[in-house]
């Protein structure tokens, strides 16, 4: 039988988990919002048209903050939109997605939604085809308490108290040719600094992201962290990164490993931030947003034959990727690496929440149900607060197309505040179960409390409408805790949570 131990103890620690890691994402694309979040009519929609069902789900995932209103749309979007009487909102085309936008679903609207789903507006400015001014208006329209033009729009709208939104993103993906109002570094750079003094200036109280690169393999990567931070640095308190995989080998063994990448690109924002603040004598460190990251391939091929047959067309069922069960494995991966890097990634947000490219799929009329990857994040959700533990990790290991030496288990532990221990561990073994070993003597008396187990024969298992529970967790009862030493068999390809509960 294969083996890895762990070896761990409770001073040897990462920092602090923000609770933010576990944000998530709701773009206006697709059907994210409307037949999403937002679906007048249906069955368990409430007085507003929110649907009850969805709100349920997102409950569950225990979602602390989502991004909104976008991503790429955000580029070409007008705030004064989706303020004010519906009737009186205007349709406008969506450059971004090839769409038409109703602007039914707006800034109050989403406010109210996030209070019933029990989570924080995280609220992304346009710096696109906008810049500082209406950057400004729209903080004080969210958060001035009133006596100026703006806030006492916002009142006179219905929300007579602050919106009190209190992270923003300086725009989106500004690096990439595909976005509405492209910039170099330097552009962007200036920009995002003249917006996030003046958003200040307004509310000092915010805290701001500013936009790292679209992606690792961006040829500007690198650069431009450094170039738009040396022009921003003191005025902002984050860098965003995005990160979506695919699979173009189809193999297991090659996808499962991508959360090394996750980790090198991880590292090296972090040393640029670094060297930033190196260069400029500053005692201020710059922490990450990772404000987009998933699984997203599936869908691709079906996206262009439904913009191509309806362009301009409202809510059509764009990134609707079907997630099976080796996305939920790597997800699983992504969650621990994050968890890993606790201590400078202090929020992340799961892109997106439902519909796109989503853990929550819904049928316009029809139910709500949870996709593979739903698990491993209301898992993390769930059991993965408190501290990050340090384990030192030794697992086989295999090569695969990219990487050489990946670890057949991936695997990283959290403490909560009574001094509950959680394991989370993915067995990247395609044949073989590996047994995973761990000291926990340093942690004090401690029981098993649960093992989840998500398994499924065939890696590419989906979830359906009709076949919800297809891939699901189940609880398993193979964790031996015997004089501070626990063993548990991981089985081949597998997800699991262990819990050990203080005596
Ligand atoms: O999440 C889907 C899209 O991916 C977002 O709009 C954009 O920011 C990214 O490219």
């Amino acid at each position: 039988m294969k083996k890895a131990t762990m070896i761990m103890d409770k001073d040897f620690t990462i920092g602090r988990i923000d609770k933010r890691i576990y944000g998530s994402f709701i773009e206006h694309l697709g059907r994210a919002v409307y037949g999403g979040i937002y679906e007048p009519g249906h069955p368990t929609a409430d007085e507003y048209g929110f649907r009850k069902d969805v709100i349920e789900l997102v409950r569950k995932l225990d979602v602390p903050v989502v991004r909104y209103p976008g991503g790429n749309f955000v580029s070409g979007f007008d705030w004064e939109d989706s303020v004010g009487p519906r009737d009186q909102r205007p349709k406008r085309l969506d450059l971004a997605w090839a769409t038409t936008e109703s602007n039914q679903v707006g800034m109050h609207e989403f406010a109210d939604w996030c209070k019933k789903a029990n989570t924080e507006m995280m609220y992304a400015i346009n710096l696109g085809t906008r810049g500082a001014d209406a950057a400004r208006n729209v903080v004080e329209y969210a958060n001035h308490k009133g006596g100026s033009y703006y806030s006492d729009m916002r009142i006179k709208n219905g929300a007579k108290d602050p919106l009190d939104i209190k992270l923003w993103c300086l725009g989106n993906e500004m690096d990439g040719p595909w976005q509405m109002g492209q910039k170099t570094a330097y552009e962007y750079g200036r920009a995002a600094n003249e917006a996030a003094k003046m958003m200040r200036l307004v509310d000092p109280s915010i805290e701001l992201v500013a936009c790292g690169s679209s992606a690792h393999d961006m040829p500007t990567f690198g650069s431009w962290e450094y170039e738009m931070l040396d022009l921003c640095y003191e005025n902002v308190d984050y860098v965003s990164l995005h990160r979506y995989y695919g699979n173009p080998s189809n193999k297991t063994a090659d996808f499962l490993a991508r959360s090394m990448d996750l980790d090198d690109f991880i590292k090296t924002v972090v040393s640029i931030c670094d060297a930033v603040g190196g260069k400029k004598h500053s005692k201020k460190k710059l922490n990450l947003s990772f404000d987009e990251w998933n699984v997203w391939y599936h869908s691709n091929e079906q996206d262009k034959e439904i913009t191509k047959a309806d362009k301009w067309g409202n809510a059509l069922p764009l990134l609707e990727d079907l997630y099976n069960f080796e996305d939920a494995l790597l997800v699983g991966s992504m969650l621990i690496t994050f968890l890993r890097n606790a201590d400078r990634v202090k929020i992340a947000c799961l892109a997106q929440l439902v519909n796109v490219i989503a853990p929550i799929m819904t049928r316009n009329g029809g139910g709500a149900w949870a996709q593979t990857t739903f698990w491993p994040i209301m898992h993390a959700s769930a059991f993965g607060r408190g501290t990050a533990l340090r384990p030192v990790l030794q697992s086989p290991t295999y090569d695969c197309t990219d990487y050489e030496n990946v670890p057949l288990v991936d695997a990283t532990a959290t403490m909560d505040d009574d001094g509950n221990v959680t394991i989370f561990a993915v067995n990247r073994d395609m044949t073989d179960d590996i047994v995973l070993d761990c000291d926990l003597r340093a942690f004090g008396e401690l029981e098993v409390g649960e093992h989840i187990l998500l398994h499924h024969d065939d890696v590419k298992a989906i979830n359906t409408e009709l076949n919800p529970d297809n891939v699901s967790p189940v609880k398993a009862n193979g964790a031996v805790l015997d004089g501070g030493q626990l063993t548990i068999a991981l089985p081949s390809l597998s997800w699991n949570v262990i819990r050990l509960i203080k005596k």
